[in-house]
């Protein structure tokens, strides 16, 4: 009988893929700006390709800038297994927040290549586009628009600060792979696998390997734009003041107060706070800041997220406040037998385990509305992610790819 692929997995061949696709987009602080269609992006995509050309993979890509790397099956007619994650970063990101996920998964797939039996349906390495939503709100545009949760033509005229739309970007990036092959968007599918750091302490103070995630928490965003009148700084007197930057700062002291729970469960962030037109001397006119509130139950999302809009009103002053939701998440939680396959390949290695709720986001939440989904989390330093100091150990990441390996070869090879 072979060996089982697990022992193909090579961790210092990981690592050293690691190290190489820091580079695109590398930070002086150690960390990785490679936001999502960027030249960064665009190079590390290349790189990927390249590696996956070498192993016998089949690189290809969808409208979306969706790519795949495509070990074939023996049965290539039957919707294949995906297992992947994003390339793309937070703009003071991290190595490997996605990076891992889709290099374990380059990983699994080449200890696959190298076992005597192929798997009987095809396995795609697959980096999803645009999974931070750091440039281009909101996130997991790739994974969403592949599943039929958003439609194509609604994202294109998404803007960056600058001003470059959705459409814009992806030209660019399907130009320089022109010489891919298309997929078609939103094909089915037997399965997807993620692999992901973390971004928690779970892991770590239980003294565990490896997470099988049992669901995503809940997530409601929201744009609210505040608009008062620019005057000058020196002759307007505090009774004819409009000014959106108080009356901001004074929304956002009473929705955080309204969100503080004692138990420290409620994830509540102003991440983005954009004023204008931003100069000394003039009173601001306009400020847009973003809200990012999550909780693992589903009332308090819906609860906590209804009062948004009332709480700003009541907090805006004289100014006018204007809120939008961008996107409302519901928890959710990835069926059993995903997560029984996961926990089983962990312990036929060996593998210390933990079963665990994941508070980030992820693309699989989109997956798991259109195939059986999984996810397999490793341990973060300290919990540290969306940071440049965000840290793994090589041991951790191997044993995470040989546990990704076996569940993707046992998935591909399911009758
Ligand atoms: C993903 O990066 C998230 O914000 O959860
Ligand atoms: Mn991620
Ligand atoms: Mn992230």
């Amino acid at each position: 009988m072979a060996a089982p692929v697990s022992q193909r997995v090579d961790g210092d061949r990981l690592w050293r893929r690691l190290r190489d696709l820091a580079r695109f987009g590398a930070t002086r602080g150690g960390g990785v700006c490679r936001l999502a269609l960027s030249p960064e992006e665009i190079g590390a995509r290349a790189a990927l390709v390249a590696w996956a050309r070498e192993i016998g993979l089949q690189p290809s890509v969808d409208a979306a800038a969706n790519l795949f790397l495509t070990l074939e099956g023996r049965e290539p007619q039957l919707p294949p297994l995906l297992i992947g994650s994003h390339i793309d970063t937070q703009p003071s990101g991290g190595k490997y927040d996605g990076a891992y996920g889709v290099l374990a998964a380059l990983e699994a797939a080449q200890a696959i290549t190298e076992h005597p039996l192929r798997p009987r349906r095809s396995i795609a390495v697959v980096a999803w586009m645009n999974e931070e939503g750091s440039r281009f709100a909101p996130g997991m545009m790739g994974s969403a628009v592949f599943t039929g949760k958003r439609r194509l033509a609604d994202i294109l005229a998404i803007r960056d600060r600058s001003g470059c739309t959705v459409e814009a970007a992806l030209a660019s990036v399907l130009a320089a792979e022109r010489e891919l092959m298309r997929r078609p968007l939103g094909f089915p599918v037997a399965g997807f696998l993620e692999a992901h750091i973390e971004q928690g302490v779970g892991l770590q103070e239980a003294g565990c390997t490896v997470g099988v995630v049992t669901g995503i928490q809940g997530k409601r965003t929201f744009r609210v734009e505040i608009l008062g009148e620019e005057s000058h700084a020196g002759t307007t007197p505090r009774s004819r003041r409009r000014d959106a930057l108080s009356s901001a700062v004074a929304v956002v002291d009473a929705l955080q107060r309204a969100m503080w729970d004692a138990a420290d469960t409620v994830r509540f962030t102003v991440g983005m706070f954009d004023v204008s037109p931003n100069a000394p001397s003039v009173v601001p006119g306009r400020v847009v800041f973003s809200i990012d509130l999550r909780h693992l139950d589903a009332d308090v999302v819906a609860m906590l997220g209804d009062r948004i809009p009332q709480l700003c009103e009541r907090a805006r002053g004289r100014c006018t406040a204007a809120i939008r939701e961008r996107l409302n998440e519901v928890p959710l939680q990835f069926p059993h037998a995903m997560r029984a396959c996961i926990a089983a390949a962990a312990t036929r290695l060996g593998v210390s385990h933990l079963q665990l709720p994941s508070p980030a986001g992820h693309d699989a939440r989109y997956l798991h509305c259109v195939c059986p989904t999984g996810m397999i989390f490793i341990p973060c330093k300290d919990g540290i992610s969306h940071n440049e100091a965000e840290d793994i150990s090589e041991g951790d990441a191997t044993a995470g790819a040989r546990v990704l390996a076996e569940a993707a070869f046992e998935l591909a090879n399911a009758r």
